[in-house]
């Protein structure tokens, strides 16, 4: 059966010290709990190694990276490729989230090249889908979401389907302190668990974790985790806390 996954984002936030002190305390907070869900911190590049070194959970904690390169290696100035990533430790990394794909112009074609080069070495991908406002408000959202699931994990045969993470990110949720509501959450979830059923059979469908993220808090991360097709959270702003992301963490008991 699936899994259930609060995973952080730190974004671009924290220099290296500060990081390693709030992953300590991530680290220690989760000493003392046997958490309900699987706990990801996801972290910038430079941060990777330093945080690594001070998780002492490793069964409780994985760490993981927010983006990786399109290539393997090559004159790619300022890439971080996948097989770097992975030999700093970490087990994960976000891909296709919609800051990367807003900003940095992100492709389908580009995230398929990602998603293979992740799984060819062994991480995790947690790839980001959603829709912005004007999508959502001309009752597009359906499809954007599964034109974004369609074009950059079809491609994939079922067992490497079956290794994805699933993070829907309604694009006007992030960081507006404007949640989805639990019902948006559930509806966008059954779909996207449908959307899969359609391709790879219903037991890969059941087996996918589908995290929802966007102003995701303690304060509203157990109603949103209630639902039965949110399978944890992916959590910006308030994984720069321990005590946040932690309240979070506790919302599955
Ligand atoms: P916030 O939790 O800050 O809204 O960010 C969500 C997000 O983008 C996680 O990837």
């Amino acid at each position: 059966m699936r899994k259930n996954i609060v995973a952080g984002n730190w974004k671009m936030n924290t220099t290296v010290p500060e990081g390693v002190k709030l992953a300590e305390e991530v680290n220690e907070a989760l000493k003392g709990i046997e958490p309900k869900c699987d706990v990801v911190i996801c972290v910038p590049f430079t941060h990777l190694v330093s945080v690594n070194n001070v998780i002492t959970e490793k069964g409780k904690l994985g760490l993981g990276a927010e983006n990786c390169a399109d290539h393997k290696s090559g004159a790619y100035t300022g890439e971080v490729s996948a097989p770097m990533v992975a030999s700093t430790g970490a087990g994960y990394v976000i891909l296709g989230h919609s800051e990367r794909r807003q900003y940095y112009g992100e492709t389908a074609e580009t995230l398929r090249e990602k998603v293979a080069l992740a799984l060819e070495n062994g991480l995790t991908p947690i790839f980001c889908i959603g829709e912005v406002l004007a999508e959502r408000e001309a009752d597009k959202h359906f499809d954007v979401v599964k034109a974004q699931i369609v074009d950059g994990l079809f491609n994939l045969s079922a067992e490497d389907f079956g290794k994805i993470i699933l993070a829907y990110e309604p694009v006007w949720a992030i960081g507006t302190g404007k949640t989805a509501t639990d019902d948006q959450a559930q509806e966008m979830h059954a779909f996207i668990r449908q959307t899969i059923a359609e391709k790879y059979g219903k037991e890969v469908a059941d087996n996918t974790s589908i995290l929802y993220g966007g102003s995701c808090k303690p304060s509203n991360a157990r109603q949103i985790f209630a639902k039965p097709d949110v399978d944890g959270g992916l959590i910006g702003g308030a994984s720069l806390k321990c005590a946040d992301f932690m309240g979070i963490v506790e919302a599955f008991d």
